[in-house]
């Protein structure tokens, strides 16, 4: 008989893991409500076209495709936002702007698998949709931050950059968009000498060539210098001034509202997906060298999807890699861990009695547990203890009589009788 195993990159998350990736995913949610985001369920197929447009060569050529038994080209969702472009552009065209959309589900991509890197993994998105404003791009950065610092995690950083600086040039010095979104992948896999090389070929001016090679190595985290080392460098270039100058006020913003976000600024910074128009950005932490998240404004898609220009800008937090990271950065995401309960008949015959206390805790939002191995009591005990059980209540001929039950503190190793309609304000005690 054949052992099947898991798909190459796809993981079962056994109780512990799935525990720690529900608390994340519900922290995901609760930063949703708190910034006013609207959760939407949209599908994991999609047409391979919509997903395809702008998803840039590396994301594309990783896409989990396939022909439907209809014939038709689809493929597995690599992220969310073509989906929410796709409504934006179509059912949710007439909602008043602007709209805070959320989604959260599994996204699929062929990559080589890794610690970190997946094949199928999760993401929590956030779109803002309907304004051009930077206030949008600064609240994309700080709910991220609020994130990370609710789920417990201290030290990460955000990069970022614009990518109006080096399309500015690139546009002006008439370097055809498809060859300016091939430098843009190099970049964004960090093949700086042959992206310089591209934009040479291009046939561009020696002052270009120099000033892309230049905005290369212009970074750090003192971001008023970087900015006006970036500035002076793009200086005959008017819309990657504008693209300086849009960053400056992002960031400021961000800076002046209390925030404290460890930012860098990198003016070669590229990211693959290929629908990106403005600021971009990355979350890192020290341990890991993948990114735990990612965004930008992209201002263009909903329009490419046949709605009407509509900018927008958003992020996805990958869960899988803020789980990893709370894990090396040793953080305890159970110190609030609710209290458990099993409910032990002594006899067969008491089963039902088992069930209405059970029934009667659950009404109370207790977590309850019955024995169903008809086991004695003893072993019933040992295996709540085995399981870390807070309480065991044992159901008895005697104590029913009375309408008591005893209820047992499995780390005290002490027990009581207690009347039944006072059970639940005893164990909340
Ligand atoms: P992305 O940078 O392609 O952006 O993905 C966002 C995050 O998803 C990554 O930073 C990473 O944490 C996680 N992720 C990506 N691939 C994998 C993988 N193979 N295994 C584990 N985690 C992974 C987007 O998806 C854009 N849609 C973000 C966005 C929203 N931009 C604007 N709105």
């Amino acid at each position: 008989m054949t052992e099947f195993k898991t798909l190459r990159g796809m993981r079962d998350l056994l109780p512990d893991d799935a525990e720690l990736m529900i608390y994340v995913q519900e922290t995901a949610r609760k930063i949703a409500k708190l910034y006013g985001y609207k959760e939407i369920i949209t599908p994991v197929v999609e047409s391979y076209e919509l997903l395809a447009t702008k998803a840039g060569d590396e994301v594309k050529s990783r896409m989990f495709t396939f022909k439907d038994l209809g014939g038709r080209d689809v493929a597995l969702r690599p992220e969310f936002t073509p989906s929410v472009a796709r409504l934006v552009a179509t059912s949710m065209r007439n909602e008043p702007k602007p709209f805070r959309i959320f989604c959260m589900g599994s996204a699929y991509r062929y990559d080589e698998p890794q610690r970190g890197r997946y094949r199928e993994f999760w993401q929590s998105d956030f779109e803002l949709v309907g304004t051009f404003r930077p206030e949008a791009d600064a609240e994309i950065l700080t709910l991220t931050d609020s994130l990370f610092q609710k789920v417990g995690l201290r030290k990460f950083g955000l990069k970022v950059g614009h990518v109006g600086i080096l399309r500015g040039i690139l546009g002006k010095e008439k370097v055809k968009e498809k060859d300016q979104n091939a430098i843009m992948q190099l970049m964004d896999k960090k093949q700086y000498d042959d992206a310089v090389k591209l934009v040479e070929d291009a046939c561009v001016s020696k002052k270009c060539v120099e000033a892309v090679r230049e905005l290369i190595e212009c970074k750090g985290k003192d971001i008023v210098d970087v900015l006006n080392r970036i500035r002076e460098l793009v200086k005959n270039y008017e819309n990657s001034v504008a693209a300086v100058e849009n960053l400056r006020t992002i960031l400021e913003l961000v800076n002046n509202s209390g925030y404290k976000i460890d930012l860098t600024v990198d003016a070669g910074f590229a990211r693959g997906l290929e629908y990106y128009t403005g600021m971009v950005f990355e979350i890192f932490v020290p341990d890991l060298d993948i990114a735990l998240g990612g965004g930008g404004r992209y201002d263009k898609l909903v329009e490419l999807f046949g709605g009407e220009p509509t900018p927008a800008v958003g992020v996805a937090h990958g869960m899988d890699r803020i789980t990893l990271a709370m894990g090396t950065q040793k953080i305890d995401f159970k110190a609030k861990k609710e209290r458990t309960i099993i409910v032990v008949p002594i006899k067969e015959e008491l089963k039902t009695e088992a069930l209405k206390i059970a029934r009667l805790l659950r009404d109370a939002d207790m977590l309850v547990e019955v024995e169903v191995m008809g086991r004695k009591m003893t072993k019933a005990l040992e295996d709540a203890d085995r399981r870390k059980t807070d309480y065991a209540i044992i159901v008895g001929e005697r104590e029913l009589k009375e309408g008591s039950v005893v209820l047992r503190d499995l780390s005290k190793r002490d027990q009581r009788i207690v009347p039944i309609e006072k059970l639940v304000d005893e164990i909340k005690r």
